[in-house]
């Protein structure tokens, strides 16, 4: 095995266990076309191509010539103020993390404008990216802890060029490294992370730093970066090992190089991106200097001027409990201009000159609220129900700019107000936490395939407009729905809504269209329908009681003046109707109920007595039809008389008036020509009452035997033994 086969054995070893220690690191070559491990870190980058369905790869012409692969192409947006271009980096929530995104744009096309355009984290805007360096990485880093299990980086809103972006990077941070009182309510942007008296203009980063944090050489020379100003000002280093294990942990070899003033100051002066700003500022100091027995190093900070910490002395080797061990004070909250002038001044009891081995400032920047977690998760959900809407939004719904189908309130939170799906082929249920969006105005979803119930609605009380139609939504229209106090119109043709409309939707002035749902129904109209039914039905029954009362009192009247009239031996005759007549010797009987008829009529009905249909001790019965159809049977008496027969006259009153069930009604009689004669109503099953209410054996009696308990009860019987009978 040659030297250059082992390298190829070891060298994807050592790759492999770099990618083991640092698979919590995610590295996005944003336009980058494949997946490879960079050389010099051993960190695995992933090409973006399946992660990012907007834009473009775009070869980047970097007039330096050298460039690291990441940097060789670029991912350009499209131009359109509206959206924003959104990359989604899975997180463990409150966990800290540095987020790193990168920006070498090269070569300009001639005509062209660099862009510029801005950086978002989540809702929070992280900065503008103002590109006028060809050849430069621009770096932005912002130092947070997760709000949730996912963070959003997104590009919008270019004022000039279109939104781009290089790599993307998310290096998670151990323990409390950069933990800040603030830390619910503030990201730390990072503004400068300087390595004094670094010995070349590289930047220190992994795997020299495991967290692989960028600690820029002191010595780079480009435009309103560092500049030192104090004379004596000397680069020192060593090879020893420094104690780091503080709180952030700088990495060793930062820490092995320093500035000294050797004429007693320090100071420089650098420009901080987007400030004044309170800020959240580390020094990072130890003593890598052997100094004597008698020599001391003790210095104060200048300027800015910070009450507390400009009157402090520093002593390395005191604070930090020895030589080569870090020493890190830090400022929690100090409000800092643009031009940041700073300066270390040698104490006059301090034999050596002050020491500067790292600086880091960093920016807060107060989070923005995320949109309504509840509206988010609807919309979200729309979003996965339809194909062609989630390719076209990603990041926040509302923030910083909304989702081309969602129109947002401007609070804080913002809240959805609008919600336009038309015709976008959403397939599937409205989730139910459709019911927490209480902002909600104007809910579009009309042309689609959705299934289902609605769900609850009756919480969205600012709903205005809601179109449902030709969709495939089942169930029934919630009662609610006709009393959401905003509604305005509602569409829901098409679909196979069911049941009865809540009364409200089609009494109040809403626009309510409900073609299309065969199963629905107007529920208030057969409401009415009902209750105008029950109005006539107890006005019938209303009407019936009192005729019938009317009848009785009329009954008993004339029941009392029949008695006087018996008692005083007067009886009338009165005829109502010619071939009728009412009883002679009173009028017991029921005004055209029995009457009298004339044997001719008789004879004509029967066909002169031809139809005999049964035949008894008390006589035939012959079956016959009146002229106005009425069928009847006629019952002839054997024991005719020509004499005036009262006994006959009685029998017809009391048979007029006993209503029984097992009774055919009475509706005639005839005396005529010695003949005496019942003319009873024909039934041909039974009578109606005994379909209504019989049960018994009794309702099977044939009318025969009907007419015959007619007979017994009417033959001489008394009331008191119909009275039994009935009962
Ligand atoms: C790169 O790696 C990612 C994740 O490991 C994978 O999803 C993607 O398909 C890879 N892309 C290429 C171009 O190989
Ligand atoms: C945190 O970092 C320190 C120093 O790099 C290391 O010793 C320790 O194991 C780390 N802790 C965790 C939880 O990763
Ligand atoms: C920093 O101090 C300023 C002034 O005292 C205060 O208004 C601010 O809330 C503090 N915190 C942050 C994160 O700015
Ligand atoms: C150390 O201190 C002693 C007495 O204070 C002095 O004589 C000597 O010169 C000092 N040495 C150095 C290197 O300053
Ligand atoms: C300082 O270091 C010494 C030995 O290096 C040790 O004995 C002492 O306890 C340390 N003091 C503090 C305050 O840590
Ligand atoms: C609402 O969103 C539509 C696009 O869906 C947009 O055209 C309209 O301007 C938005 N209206 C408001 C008030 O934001
Ligand atoms: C009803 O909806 C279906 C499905 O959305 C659509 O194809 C059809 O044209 C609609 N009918 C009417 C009358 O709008």
């Amino acid at each position: 095995m040659d030297l250059s086969s082992l390298f190829l054995v070891l060298i994807p070893l050592l790759t492999s266990l770099a990618v083991c220690q640092l698979e919590e690191f995610v590295s996005i070559d944003c336009g980058g076309t494949s997946n490879y491990s960079d050389t010099s870190t051993g960190l695995a980058w992933i090409s973006d191509s399946s992660i990012m369905q907007h834009g473009i790869s775009v070869e980047v012409e970097n007039p330096n010539g050298r460039s690291m692969l990441q940097y060789q192409k670029r991912r350009d947006f499209p131009i359109d103020s509206n959206k924003k271009y959104c990359y989604t980096l899975s997180t463990e929530e409150r966990r800290r993390y540095l987020v790193r995104a990168t920006f070498q744009y090269g070569s300009l096309d001639s005509g062209d404008t660099y862009p510029q355009f801005q950086l978002y984290l989540d809702a929070t805007k992280w900065a503008t990216v103002s590109i006028y360096d060809a050849s430069r990485v621009y770096v932005k880093e912002m130092i947070i802890r997760a709000p949730s299990n996912s963070i959003d980086v997104c590009m919008c809103c270019a004022t000039t060029g279109s939104p781009f972006i290089s790599t993307l990077e998310l290096r998670p941070l151990n323990l409390s490294m950069y933990a800040t009182d603030f830390e619910d309510n503030f990201f730390l942007e990072v503004a400068a992370r300087i390595n004094f008296g670094a010995p070349t203009e590289d930047a220190v980063r992994y795997p020299d730093d495991p967290y692989d944090r960028i600690w820029d050489s002191d010595l780079i020379k480009r435009q309103n970066y560092l500049v030192g100003v104090a004379p004596g000002t000397e680069r020192i280093s060593t090879t020893k090992n420094i104690d780091i294990e503080t709180r952030e942990y700088p990495p060793v070899k930062v820490m092995q190089s320093a500035v000294v003033g050797t004429k007693g100051v320090l100071s420089y002066r650098l420009n901080l991106e987007d400030f004044p700003a309170n800020a959240r500022a580390y020094a990072y100091f130890a003593e890598i200097e052997d100094l004597g027995q008698n020599e001391s190093r003790k210095f104060k900070l200048k300027q800015p001027y910070i009450a507390d910490y400009s009157n402090a002395v520093v002593n390395i080797a005191e604070n930090a409990n020895g030589s080569y061990t870090l020493y890190e004070p830090s400022y929690m909250n100090v409000t800092l201009e643009f031009v940041l002038s700073f300066s270390f001044v040698m104490a006059p009891d301090s034999t050596r000159g002050p020491l500067l081995n790292a600086l880091e400032i960093s920016k807060y920047v107060q989070i923005a609220s995320k949109t309504d977690k509840q509206d988010s998760t609807v919309v979200t959900a729309f979003q996965l129900l339809s194909a062609e809407s989630s390719q076209t939004n990603e990041g926040d719904p509302c923030v910083p700019t909304p989702w081309e189908w969602v129109n947002c309130s401007t609070t804080t939170p913002p809240r959805i107000t609008k919600i336009i799906l038309s015709r976008r082929n959403v397939k599937g249920e409205i989730s139910p936490e459709l019911s927490n969006m209480e902002a909600l105005t104007e809910l579009w979803l009309d042309g689609n395939l959705l299934t289902g119930q609605l769900p609850d609605m009756s919480k969205l009380i600012n709903l205005k407009i809601v179109h449902l139609e030709n969709n495939k939504l089942t169930g029934r229209l919630p009662s609610y729905m006709g009393s959401l106090p905003s509604l305005q119109a509602l569409f829901i043709q098409n679909n196979s809504f069911s049941g009865e409309i809540p009364a409200g939707l089609i009494s109040k002035k809403i626009v309510f269209n409900y073609d299309g749902n065969p199963e629905l129904y107007r529920g208030n109209k057969k409401h009415f329908k009902m209750v105008v039914g029950i109005s006539i039905g107890v006005l019938v029954i209303l009407l019936i009681l009192f005729l019938v009362s009317l009848v009785l009192l009329l009954k008993t009247r004339r029941k009392a003046s029949q008695k006087k009239r018996e008692e005083k031996g007067i009886s009338g005759r009165t005829n109502s109707k010619p071939g009728y007549s009412f009883l002679r010797g009173g009028n017991l009987m029921d005004e055209n109920t029995t009457c009298h008829i004339t044997l001719s009529e008789l004879k004509e009905a029967t066909d002169n007595f031809s139809k005999k249909i049964g035949k008894g001790s008390f006589g035939s019965v012959y079956y016959g039809k009146m002229r106005d159809g009425k069928e009847i049977a006629v019952k002839s008496m054997n024991e005719s008389s020509c004499h005036g027969n009262q006994q006959f006259v009685n029998e017809v009153a009391l048979l007029s008036r006993i209503h029984h069930r097992n009774l055919v009604p009475l509706i005639g009689y005839c005396e005529e020509e010695c003949q005496h004669i019942l003319v009873y109503e024909y039934m041909h099953n039974g009578t109606l009452r005994d379909h209504i209410h019989e049960s018994s054996k009794k309702k099977n009696l044939d009318w025969l035997t009907r007419l015959r308990i007619a007979e017994d009860a009417a033959k001489g019987c008394s009331m008191t033994t119909f009275m039994v009978h009935k009962s």
